[in-house]
C-alpha cells in the first residue's frame, strides 16, 4: 500500500508524560507533570451543570448544524464579542487545533510567521498541510516587517505556549491593526487569554471588524473541558465562513452534538456561569502564586519576559528539563519549540504553572 506520508511525527510532549508514567512504575515516586498543557489546579465542577442535560433531547442526539449550533453561536457572540457581531461569523470547531488546521488548509498565504519560539504543533499541521513557515523575532518587529510580510500570514499567541508571555494590550492591538490594514493576514491563537478574562473583556470586540484577522479559538484552556474537543473560529470574510463550513462538514458531519450542548450550559445557565466563574478563579489563583514563587526562588527566566509579564499557564524557568527530572518533576526542555535557538533554549525548561500551590512548592522546594 502506497501512504501519502506527511512527513510530520508525533510529539515529544507525549513521549515525556510515558516516561513519567514508566519512571513512577520503576522507582514508585509520584512524579509532576508539569509537561502537560492543561489546567491541573482543579477540574471544572459539572456535577449540577450536567444535571439538567437531556441525552434524548434532538440537540443531541440529531447530526448538528455544519457551523454549529446556532445557541452556541449566538452565546459565543455574547460572551465573546458583547453581542455585538454575528453568528453568522462564528464557526464551531472540534477545539482549537482543528480550529487551525481547517485555516490553515483554506486560506492562501504564502508563509505563516510564527514566533521564535512557538508551540510545535503549528509546525507539525503546517507540514501536513504543506504550508511554509517563517520566524519572527518579537511581536514589535513586525511593522517593520511590513513589507516581507506581503502575502504571508503571522500568528500571534497571547499569553503565549510556550513562554506565557503577555504583551500590552494596546500596543500588541496597534500591531495586529497596522497588520490587517496592509493586508497582512493574520491568525490570532490565544486560547489562554479568557482563562484571565470573564465577558468583561472588549479586545474580542476591538478585532472583530478587521477583515483579515482570523481568532482561533477554544475551550480546552480557558473552562478547562480539552477532553471535549470544542472551539470556534471567528471571521468576517464570508466566502471563508461558508468554505470553512463545507468542510467542517464534509470532514466531520458535524461537531459532537454532546459538547456543543455542555458549553452553552456554561456560558448561559446560571450553574453554568458559576462552574466557570469558580474554575477560573481557583485555577488563576494557583498559577499566580506558583508565578510569584519562581520569580522568588530565582528560577523565573526573566530574560524571556522583556517588555511582557509571565502570564499564562506556562513559564519559562533558567533550569534544564534533565536537572527538574532529577527532582522528579516533569518538564519539556525549551528547544523543543524553536528551530533556531536550540543550543541556547536547552539550559531551559517550559513547565505549566496550573497546579495546586502547595503540591507545586513541595517539588520546588528541594531545588537548590
Ligand atoms: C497556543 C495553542 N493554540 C491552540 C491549542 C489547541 O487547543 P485544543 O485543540 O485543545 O483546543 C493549544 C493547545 O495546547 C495551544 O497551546
Amino acid at each position: 500500500m502506497k501512504i501519502n506520508r506527511s512527513g510530520a511525527v508525533l510529539s515529544k510532549i507525549v513521549q515525556i508524560g510515558e516516561n513519567l508514567k514508566e519512571l513512577t512504575r520503576v522507582n514508585g515516586k509520584e512524579y509532576l507533570p508539569l509537561n502537560r498543557g492543561v489546567n491541573q489546579v482543579v477540574p471544572i465542577d459539572l456535577t449540577e451543570v450536567v444535571k439538567g442535560i437531556d441525552f434524548n433531547s434532538p440537540e443531541i442526539q440529531v447530526y448538528p448544524h455544519g457551523a454549529g449550533r446556532p445557541e452556541l453561536r449566538a452565546a459565543i457572540n455574547e460572551e465573546f464579542f458583547m453581542g455585538k457581531s454575528s453568528s453568522d461569523r462564528i464557526l464551531i470547531t472540534a477545539g482549537g487545533m482543528h480550529a487551525l488546521d481547517l485555516v490553515a488548509q483554506t486560506v492562501c498565504i504564502g508563509k505563516l510567521y510564527l514566533p521564535a519560539y512557538y508551540w510545535g504543533c503549528y509546525y507539525k499541521m503546517l507540514t501536513i498541510r504543506n504550508v511554509k513557515n517563517a520566524e519572527y523575532n518579537s511581536q514589535a518587529d513586525l511593522l517593520e516587517m511590513l513589507e516581507e510580510l506581503e502575502g504571508n500570514a503571522v500568528l500571534i499567541s497571547d499569553p503565549s505556549n510556550p513562554l506565557g508571555d503577555k504583551h500590552d494590550d494596546e500596543q500588541q492591538l496597534d500591531i495586529i491593526r497596522q497588520l490587517n490594514d496592509a493586508g497582512v493576514v493574520v491568525y490570532y491563537d490565544c486560547p489562554y487569554r479568557r482563562l484571565f478574562m470573564d465577558g468583561r473583556d472588549d479586545y474580542y470586540v476591538r478585532l472583530m471588524d478587521m477583515e483579515n484577522v482570523i481568532i482561533t479559538e477554544s475551550f480546552s484552556k480557558s473552562v478547562g473541558l480539552s477532553g471535549q474537543r470544542l472551539g470556534f473560529i471567528y471571521t468576517k470574510n464570508k466566502e471563508l465562513h461558508d468554505e470553512l463550513e463545507v468542510r467542517v462538514m464534509y470532514n466531520t458531519n458535524g461537531i459532537n452534538g454532546f459538547a456543543q450542548e455542555l458549553v452553552l450550559r456554561l456560558l448561559t445557565t446560571p450553574e453554568g456561569k458559576r462552574a466557570v466563574s469558580d474554575f477560573k478563579a481557583k485555577t488563576t489563583r494557583d498559577i499566580a502564586l506558583n508565578i510569584d514563587y519562581l520569580k522568588q526562588r530565582k528560577l523565573l527566566a526573566d530574560e524571556f519576559y522583556q517588555g511582557t509579564v509571565p502570564k499564562g499557564i506556562f513559564v519559562i524557568v533558567n533550569r534544564s528539563e534533565e536537572e527538574l527530572l532529577r527532582h522528579y518533576i516533569g518538564a519539556v526542555s525549551l528547544d523543543f519549540f524553536t528551530k533556531t535557538r536550540q543550543t541556547y533554549a536547552s539550559a531551559y525548561s517550559r513547565i505549566c504553572v496550573s497546579v495546586p500551590h502547595e503540591k507545586f512548592v513541595t517539588y520546588f522546594n528541594d531545588l537548590k
